[in-house]
């Protein structure tokens, strides 16, 4: 790889800098407040977002200058379209772009301190910053929903099947809900059950089932994936980038999920496929997914190889087929 040049690194820093500065609005709710607004100066803006004068006339600034805000012709501020793009509350909302620089930053600072004991203190560092934490789910949600519907589910049968006979979907580490959330608005007849650790997921995806009409088939429940226990047999086990949280654990807990399916049900895996080849990590889809096992690390995790989780599936007596989806996998296990 060439030297690169100074403007080159400069541009990078921008780039991070820009989405820095978008995050600041997504979480301090400025961008949907502008939007509702229309234009606004800075007095106006800060307090229909609740925020301190002094700083959003300094964030105006930056955003301006980052052409995410525009200034008209009495000079007040309006979103542009970049702008626009930010809120959370849009469909195809860009806001996981700005979420994710910014988590990336504080999971960077704490791997280069963390790295000089070797101590992994797990997944609490995620929590540690109270502007990320309650976006988590959301992020998610945007960065992964639309592949899931559009790519996914049409690939790989046992989407079509489950639709065709309904039944009970269960998603274990199941974040804000929006894979059951999705699959029960294709599917009529679907009941879902989703499981996280973590409460304020369950709080989003109970609020947000309501909101999108499915919350009389769906429940979301606070709970650990080690020992969940289900109404009856399931057709459909999915586990979303939730995998890599628990894999010390995998056979015992593959072994309970197998028994808890129905005949015809099955397991599905989804999970970033790290390569058996260094190499391919220089590619651009594949960089993130590098810099993300760095910060798994600091959690006590690891991405898997595609054919670990299929051989682990295996082990649990399932029947596992491996579906290859770009820089991810889905490996789904046959009862
Ligand atoms: C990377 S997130 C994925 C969330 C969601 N499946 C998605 O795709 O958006 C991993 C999730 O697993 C949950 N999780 C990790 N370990 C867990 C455990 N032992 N029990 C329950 N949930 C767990 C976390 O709280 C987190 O929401």
């Amino acid at each position: 790889m060439a030297l690169r040049s100074m403007d080159e690194l400069r541009q990078q820093a921008q780039g991070a800098q820009s989405l820095n500065i978008a995050f600041i609005g997504v979480v301090n709710g400025l961008f949907s407040a502008l939007h509702q607004l229309q234009q606004a100066d800075t007095h106006r803006l800060a307090e229909q977002a609740g925020m301190d004068e002094g700083y959003v006339r300094r964030w105006c600034d930056a955003a301006y200058a980052f052409g995410w805000l525009e200034l008209n012709a009495q000079d007040r501020w309006q979103l542009s379209e970049d702008g626009d793009s930010m809120r959370p509350e849009v469909p195809g909302s860009r806001m996981a772009t700005a979420m994710g620089s910014v988590l990336s930053a504080h999971m960077a600072e704490r791997a280069a301190g963390l790295m000089r004991t070797g101590e992994r203190p797990g997944e609490q560092v995620l929590a540690e910053r109270e502007t990320i934490l309650p976006w988590f789910g959301l992020m998610l949600e945007n960065n992964f929903r639309k592949t899931f519907e559009e790519k996914i589910c049409p690939a790989v049968p046992i989407f079509a099947e489950v639709d065709a006979r309904g039944g009970l979907a269960v998603d274990l580490g199941c974040g804000n809900g929006w894979y059951l959330r999705a699959l029960a608005a294709r599917c009529g007849h679907l009941h879902g059950l989703g499981l996280d650790g973590f409460a304020e997921n369950i709080r989003q995806a109970t609020e947000k089932a309501q909101s999108e009409g499915v919350a009389d088939r769906l429940h979301f429940n606070e709970g650990d994936i080690h020992q969940f226990s289900l109404p009856g047999p399931a057709d459909l086990i999915a586990m979303n980038r939730a995998l890599h949280h628990v894999w010390e654990d995998r056979g015992e807990i593959f072994q309970r999920l197998h028994a808890s399916l129905k005949p015809e049900g099955a397991i599905v895996i989804w999970e970033p496929a790290w390569p058996d080849d260094h190499r391919v990590l220089r590619e651009p889809p594949l960089r993130g997914m590098a810099f993300q096992n760095l910060t798994e690390h600091v959690q006590g995790n690891h991405f898997l190889h595609p054919e670990e989780i299929a051989a682990a599936l295996s082990e649990a007596g399932l029947k596992p087929e491996i579906f290859p989806f770009g820089s991810d996998v889905v490996v789904v296990g046959r009862a």
